[in-house]
């Protein structure tokens, strides 16, 4: 499908970006690439900074970050199709933009909570998510159904302007603005655009486009909707990965473990879950372990049926209403 010449320009870039990574990022921040790690006691505790990798002193950004594990070339072999001719985002996503989005939240943990394998599985599961969500992979696609993720930045031909009324006093949408799916976990909706802006402090509610023309915006408001749990009392799909949280009798009832699961339970609720073999919920976890793969980490360590499916799982919130994202994914 793709013409070859491109595929050979694409592993060009790769090795050129492989053999200099600093040159490349060093065309927006010079100063701050080749910063070294700064470390510091503060009342008797470890905390470091990063530069641009890891922003803040944190004693997260004491540990491995991303881009020490995860580099541009990488990226380029988990997303090898996105700039594809026949890609509908072709030249939007990248490496520079994934990690500069990451460098807000590696000192809150992401990637960088525990051991360096920990980190690693959770890139691979966020990006899981990610690639699932705007893959334009089909069964008989070049490189197969798993290699066209980040095929999409934007929801094709909605069928509405999703605007929901109820919202007109906290959220009120703009006069034509349209809140159809964008992003990397697509944003659905005027009061998600309108919460997501809030907390990144960008005026989605009036720029909902600002997602579909920033790719370091729409990577950080995924990574933002990883982080962040989406109601009071629920944990966030990070914490549920990572271990920070820990089940109550009634998660254990309703069969919510800690892992990959609980992070498509807390996203998307039961759009996917608790219905047994969802073809969604399958597409997720076939990215994930794909990545895990192609990351050197190995899909084993993804674990059990139980823990990466949520096929088994009551939804953490059964009257959910405001998950993030439609079912009706921009790929679809
Ligand atoms: C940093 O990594 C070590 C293991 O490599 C881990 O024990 C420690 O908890 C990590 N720190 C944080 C803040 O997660
Ligand atoms: C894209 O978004 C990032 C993160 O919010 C911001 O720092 C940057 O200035 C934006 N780029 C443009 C061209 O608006
Ligand atoms: C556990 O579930 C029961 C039945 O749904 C409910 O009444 C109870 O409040 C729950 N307990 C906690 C701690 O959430």
């Amino acid at each position: 499908m793709e013409a070859p010449k491109w595929s050979f320009l694409a592993a060009a870039i790769a090795a050129a970006l492989l053999l200099s990574p600093l040159a490349v990022i060093g065309e927006e921040d010079g100063a701050a690439a080749t910063k070294p790690t700064v470390v510091k006691m503060v009342k008797g505790k470890k905390v470091c900074s990063k530069g641009w990798e890891c922003k803040g002193l944190s004693e997260y950004c004491c540990n491995h970050t991303i881009s020490d594990y995860f580099q541009a070339y990488q990226f380029e072999n988990l997303f090898s199709k996105r700039n594809s001719p026949v890609a509908h985002a072709a030249g939007f996503w990248d490496y520079h933009s994934f990690i500069t989005a990451a460098a807000e939240y590696q000192p809150h943990g992401f990637g960088t909570t525990g051991a360096k394998l920990t980190g690693m599985k959770e890139v691979a599961a966020f990006l899981g998510h990610v690639g699932s969500k705007t893959s334009c992979g089909y069964g008989v696609a070049t490189g197969g159904p798993l290699a066209w993720g980040l095929c999409y930045n934007k929801e094709m031909s909605p069928s509405q302007y999703y605007c929901d009324d109820y919202f007109k006093y906290t959220y009120p949408c703009s006069p034509g603005a349209a809140y159809y799916g964008r992003g990397a976990i697509p944003i659905y909706w005027n009061y998600n655009y309108g919460k997501t802006g809030e907390a990144l402090k960008v005026d989605l509610l009036n720029h909902p486009e600002y997602i579909e023309n920033n790719a370091t915006l729409a990577f950080q408001a995924a990574i933002w909707r990883w982080m962040t749990p989406a109601k009071k009392h629920q944990p966030s799909a990070h914490d549920v990965f990572v271990g920070n949280w820990k089940p109550t009798r009634n998660d254990t009832l309703a069969k919510r473990v800690p892992g990959f699961g609980a992070t498509m339970n807390l996203l998307y609720g039961e759009e996917v879950c608790g219905k047994g073999d969802d073809e969604h919920m399958n597409n997720m976890i076939s990215h994930y372990q794909y990545y895990l793969d192609l990351m050197g980490v190995g899909r084993e360590e993804a674990g059990p049926h139980e823990v990466v499916s949520c096929g088994e799982q009551a939804t953490f919130d059964p009257s959910s209403s405001s998950s993030s994202s439609s079912s009706s994914s921009s790929s679809s």
